[in-house]
Parts: C-alpha cells; structure tokens; sequence
C-alpha cells in the first residue's frame, strides 16, 4: 500500500498543524479505498466517484484543505489525453501576449508544462502550498481533477476564478492513453494488451475515470456557470483555431482588439501552438526519462489528428466504445460530435 510518507514531509518540511490534519486524513483514508491495478501498475483508487492515483488523490486533499483562490486564477481543466498541452499552450500565449515576441517565445523554450504549473502536483511541492501561494497573478494552472473533487470556494458564484477545459473524442481518447501508458510502462514489463486497456477504459477504470463521467461534469458546469466554466471539444479547435482562440480570449476578459486582429495575432498564436510548431521545438524533442521523472516532453507529442483510433480499434471495439458513450450521454444534451 502506498502511503505519504506522512512523517517524513511533516518532519522535513516542519509544517504546520492543519497540514500534519490533512496528511493525516489521507493516511487514514487512503487504506479504506477500493484499490485497482492502473494502467502502468501504479495504483488507483475510487474516490467520489473517480478513479485517482494516490498522487491526485493527497493534491485534491490539499487543493480542498489549504488552496486559497484567486479571482484572477485560470485553470486549465481536461481528462488526460484530450489535449492537455496544447490548452495549456494556448491560455498561456493568450494571456501573455503583450510580455512576448513569437519570434522568442517562451514557448520555443519550455514545454507548457514548465508555464502552466500541474495543480495537483505542485500544491504540495515542499510539502505545502507555499510555492502556489507565491506565483504571481493571474495564475494559470492546469489539473485534471474532476469538477466535483473542487472546492465550492472555486465552483460557487462567489468566486471569480475561471475554468477552461477541453474534451476529445473517446475513441482518441483511448488510443492516445494505450500509447501513453505503454511509454511510462517500467522497461522491465511487457506493454499493456490493447484489450486489457479498453476493457479497463470501458469499466471507467483509468486515471481520474470514469472519462464520461469527467467530462459530463464540467458540461454541466458550463451550462449553469457559463461565466466560470469554458467548454470546448478538440475536434473542434482543431477545424477552426481561431475562433477558439477568439473565444477563450473573450472567456478570460482579454479580447483581441481591431489592432491585434489586423497584426494577425491570432494567427501568430494559433501558429505558434500547433502541433507541427510545437513537436518540431528542441525542448519538446527530449525524450529523456528517469526514475525521477519518467514522463519525457516528447511523450506528450505523437500525432495529434483526429480520428487515429481507426487505425487501432477493431469494428467491434468501436462501436462497443460509441454504445458505451451514447448510453452514458443519454438525456444530457451532450455529444462528442
Ligand atoms: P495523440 O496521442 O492522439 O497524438 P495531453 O496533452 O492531454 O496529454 O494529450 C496528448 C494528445 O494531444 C496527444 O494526442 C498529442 O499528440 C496531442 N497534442 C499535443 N500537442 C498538440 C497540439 N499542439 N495540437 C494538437 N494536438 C496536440
């Protein structure tokens, strides 16, 4: 069973009493969850409905304990695998757009990852949430958390923060994370059948499932808080970037002015984040893993298109995967076309 090292981070990095209670908690908590295999044999466990890593699960505990919310904060919300990398490329270019030159772009030199800082991730770097506290405004942070596993001090009306986030395709979905899965998978192990996955993905047993359960959430989000909660589907970013761009600019008060429109910003922004842009940049080229860190930028980057899952799904599986969606999607107002 893992644990979370409780003592050791409480010891090292003296903190306080409320987060010795939390890291507590989660000690207690984490040994009464249905454990299940994931998909690179790391564990994970059924919380509020959703299957967490232990890792998601100690970030969600801290985010609800100890998170104190800006109105300014954007975060950058999907399930793994529906384009976590280009949003975040996105809102940050967006946003930034006055501090930079797209011909020196941060951007060209840092995987997204190292601008939209993971929430789940880093709210415990150094044991407490001191580093999240100090990052400037506005705070652009990315998670995959569920809506629900959120506190109400960001989902309410009272709170001014806003929510950007992006679905895909199930079936690309799928394929993308057997892909990603297999990478992460320790060298010593035989890759994950393709079967074993699906029959897994299909249960709504991967990391923070079940999927159509993840997006329906922010839907509904979106529906009762168009304010708070941007909704946006790959598929359709892909067909047409720039009015996504325009939107999500609108979305975040930041609208593009008659003068940036004529200077093509928006395009330079679409440009700069595309696939080809991206994946041919040094930094996203490093495929370098270790123990520390197994995960190499490169690994976010693999084809990109819609509609891969042909190329992999047999008939069946594919129309068991859309049967599975329409029965989960029904009465919802909801589809993924
Ligand atoms: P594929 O595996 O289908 O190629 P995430 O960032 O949430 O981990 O999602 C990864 C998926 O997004 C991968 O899909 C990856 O290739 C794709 N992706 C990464 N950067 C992208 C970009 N700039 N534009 C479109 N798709 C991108």
């Amino acid at each position: 069973m893992e644990t979370s090292k409780f003592f050791s981070l409480v010891e090292e990095f003296e903190l306080d009493e409320g987060y010795q209670k939390t890291y507590k908690s989660f000690d207690e908590v984490l040994p009464t969850l249905f454990p299940r295999k994931g998909w690179w044999l790391d564990q994970l466990f059924h919380y509020q409905g959703f299957w967490l890593s232990s890792f998601a699960l100690r970030g969600s505990m801290l985010l609800n304990h100890h998170f104190k919310p800006r109105p300014t904060d954007v975060i950058v919300a999907t399930s793994p695998k529906c384009g976590t990398t280009w949003l975040r490329a996105l809102v940050f270019s967006i946003v930034n757009r006055h501090s930079f030159d797209f011909s020196d772009h941060p951007l060209s030199k840092k995987n997204p990852q190292e601008l939209v800082f993971f929430l789940e991730g880093a709210i415990y770097i150094d044991g407490s949430t001191s580093f999240i506290d100090g990052l400037p405004s506005p705070r652009l942070l990315s998670t995959h958390l569920p809506y629900s596993l959120f506190p109400t001090s960001m989902t309410d009306d009272t709170s001014e923060c806003r929510f950007v986030y992006i679905c895909r395709d199930p079936k690309d979905v799928f394929i993308s994370k057997w892909h990603f899965a297999n990478k992460l998978r320790a060298k010593d192990l035989p890759p994950i059948a393709l079967e074993e996955a699906f029959d897994s993905f299909c249960k709504g047993v991967s990391h923070y499932g079940p999927f159509w359960d993840h997006v329906l959430g922010y839907w509904k989000a979106s529906l009762e808080s168009p304010k708070k909660v941007l909704f946006l589907k790959y598929e359709d970013v892909k067909k047409q970037p720039w009015d996504c761009v325009r939107k999500v600019a609108e979305f975040l008060e930041v609208p593009f002015s008659p003068e940036e429109e004529n200077k093509g910003i928006v395009e330079g922004i679409v440009k700069l984040c595309s696939f080809e842009n991206m994946s041919n940049q040094e930094v996203n080229k490093n495929a370098t893993r270790n123990s520390e860190r197994p995960i190499s930028n490169s690994d976010f980057f693999r084809k990109g298109e819609v509609g891969d899952w042909v190329n992999h799904l047999s008939p069946q599986m594919a129309e068991a995967l859309d049967q599975i969606t329409e029965q989960k999607l029904q009465a919802t107002g909801f589809n993924f076309r």
